[in-house]
C-alpha cells in the first residue's frame, strides 16, 4: 500500500493529540525523536486492559490467564516487528536505558580486566554510559571516532575491533544527526574476532523495518514510545544469548529467556498498548502475514518521511544564518531527523520562539552529549532538532520554515 500525503492526512485523524491547539493554532509535533504521539488504538488497548484484566500474571483465575495471553501475544508481535525467530527472543523492561544497564551489567560479569568494549562517539548516552561503567571492573572502553560529516570513521572502527574486543555497542541511527551507521561492517568486524554486537535501534526502529536475522546481531534494543506506543523498553536477544548471561535476578524468577533479564512486575497495560501500536503500523501495509504488512508499511512510511525531511533539509539550509549538521540526503540511508544551528540564536532561544508559535521541536544534545561535544557545539547549546514522523505534513514543515525565517 503506498504511503503518501493522503495516507498521512488520514493517519493524523487517528492521533487525538494532533488536534491539540496552542495560541489558537494546531500544535505541530516535530519532536518525534524525543517521543511520538499515540493513536486511539493504543489508548483503547490500554484502557481495555485496565477495565478488564488489571491483575498480575500466572494466576489460576480468568483475568490473570488473559494477562498471560496478552503478554505472550505482545512478545510474538514485537518478535515479528523486529524479524526475530519468536517470542522467546523478546524481553520487556522499563525503557531502553534500564534494559541496557541490565544487559551491560550481566555481560560485564563475564569479562576480565583488560578485555575491551567498543562504543561510539555518535551514540546516545544510553548506549555509552552502561558500557563506560564497566571500566570500574578493569574493562577497557574505547570509542569509534565521529567525523565532522556526522558519520563514524570506518577506518577507525576497523582499527579498534581487535582480538581484545568482547563487545561492540553501536547505534543503528543517530537521534541527533539522523546518520544511519554501517551495521554490516560492525557485524563483519565483530564476527572476525568473536565479539558480541549490541545495537541501539531506538532511533532506527520508528523509521525503517528492522530485521534482526539479516543484521545477525546478538542483542538489539528499542523503545516503544518512539514508535507510537507507550513507554516500554524492548530487548531482542539471539536464541541462546541471554541464557549464557549471569543477569541480576531473584531466585524465584524464571531463569529462561526471555524472562531471565526481566525484574519485578512489568507494565502489562503498556506492553499491551505496544502490541496495539505495532498492529496499528501494520495496518498501513499489505501482505499475507503480519511481518509482510509491517515491512510494507515501514518501507512506505520510511519513503514518505524521507521525502518530507529532504524538503525541510533543502529549504532550511537556504535560510540566512542556518547551518545544517549531519549527512545530507544524497547518499545512503538516512533517518528523517535534521538538526541545525543558527548564527543569531541559541538552539534554546529558537526552540522557545518556535514553541510560542505552537511548533514543538527539541534543542540541546538529546543525550547524544559526546557527539555534540565532538562537533564543538556543547558550549553553544547543542542543536535545534526536527524529527519527521508518519503524521508529519508538508504544512508542518511550512510552518516550521516560516517560524525559523521569522527568528531573523
Ligand atoms: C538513540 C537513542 N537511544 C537510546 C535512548 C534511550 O531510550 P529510553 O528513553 O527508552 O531509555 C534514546 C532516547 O531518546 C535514543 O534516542
Amino acid at each position: 500500500m503506498p504511503y503518501t500525503s493522503d495516507e498521512s492526512a488520514r493517519c493524523r485523524r487517528d492521533f487525538p493529540a494532533l488536534r491539540s491547539t496552542a495560541a489558537g493554532s494546531e500544535l505541530v509535533f516535530l519532536d518525534g525523536p524525543g517521543g511520538t504521539q499515540v493513536p486511539t488504538a493504543v489508548i483503547e488497548a490500554m484502557t481495555n486492559f485496565y477495565q478488564t484484566c488489571n491483575v498480575n500474571t500466572h494466576g489460576n483465575f480468568p483475568p490473570s490467564r488473559e494477562v498471560d495471553r496478552r503478554m505472550e501475544a505482545a512478545r510474538a508481535t514485537l518478535a515479528t516487528f523486529l524479524g526475530a525467530a519468536g517470542p522467546q527472543c523478546i524481553s520487556f523492561g522499563h525503557n531502553m536505558t534500564t534494559l541496557n544497564f541490565a544487559l551491560s551489567g550481566a555481560i560485564g560479569r563475564t569479562l576480565q580486566a583488560g578485555d575491551e568494549v567498543l562504543i561510539t562517539q555518535l551514540d546516545h548516552e544510553a548506549n555509552r554510559g552502561p558500557w563506560l561503567r564497566l571500566a570500574e571492573r578493569g574493562v577497557v572502553v574505547r570509542e569509534v571516532k565521529l567525523n565532522e560529516s556526522g558519520e563514524l570513521d570506518p577506518q577507525d572502527m576497523a582499527a579498534k575491533v581487535t582480538h581484545r574486543t568482547k563487545v561492540f555497542a553501536i547505534g543503528a541511527s543517530s537521534n541527533a544527526l539522523g546518520t544511519v551507521n554501517d551495521l554490516a561492517l560492525a557485524r563483519r568486524l565483530t564476527h572476525a574476532v568473536g565479539a558480541l554486537l549490541v545495537i541501539d535501534a531506538v532511533h532506527y526502529a520508528p523509521h525503517f523495518p528492522v530485521d534482526v536475522g539479516a543484521l545477525d546481531t546478538d542483542f538489539l534494543l528499542c523503545s516503544g514510545y518512539k514508535f507510537y506506543g507507550p513507554h516500554v523498553g524492548v530487548l531482542y536477544a539471539k536464541p541462546g544469548a541471554l541464557e549464557r548471561l549471569p543477569t541480576d535476578r531473584l531466585s524465584v524468577q524464571d531463569p529462561a529467556a526471555p524472562y531471565r533479564i526481566e525484574t519485578g512486575t512489568l507494565n502489562h497495560a503498556a506492553i499491551d498498548g505496544l502490541r496495539a501500536a505495532v498492529e496499528y503500523l501494520a495496518g498501513w501495509g499489505v501482505g499475507a502475514t503480519l511481518r509482510e504488512r509491517l515491512v510494507d508499511a515501514m518501507t512506505n512510511i520510511s519513503g514518505y518521511e524521507h521525502q518530507l525531511a529532504r524538503i525541510y533539509h533543502d529549504e532550511v539550509r537556504r535560510l540566512a544564518g542556518v547551518r545544517v549538521w549531519g549527512p545530507d540526503f544524497s547518499g545512503r540511508s538516512r533517518a528523517p531527523t535534521v538538526s541545525i544551528t543558527l548564527t543569531q540564536h541559541t538552539p534554546a532561544r529558537a526552540a522557545t520562539a518556535l514553541g510560542a508559535r505552537g511548533i514543538c521541536v527539541w534543542d540541546g544534545n538529546f543525550y547524544a552529549a559526546r557527539a555534540v561535544e565532538i562537533l564543538g557545539l556543547a558550549a553553544r547549546g547543542g542543536l535545534l532538532r526536527t524529527g519527521i514522523s508518519m503524521y508529519s505534513s508538508a504544512s508542518d514543515i511550512r510552518r516550521l520554515i516560516e517560524g525559523i525565517a521569522a527568528l531573523g
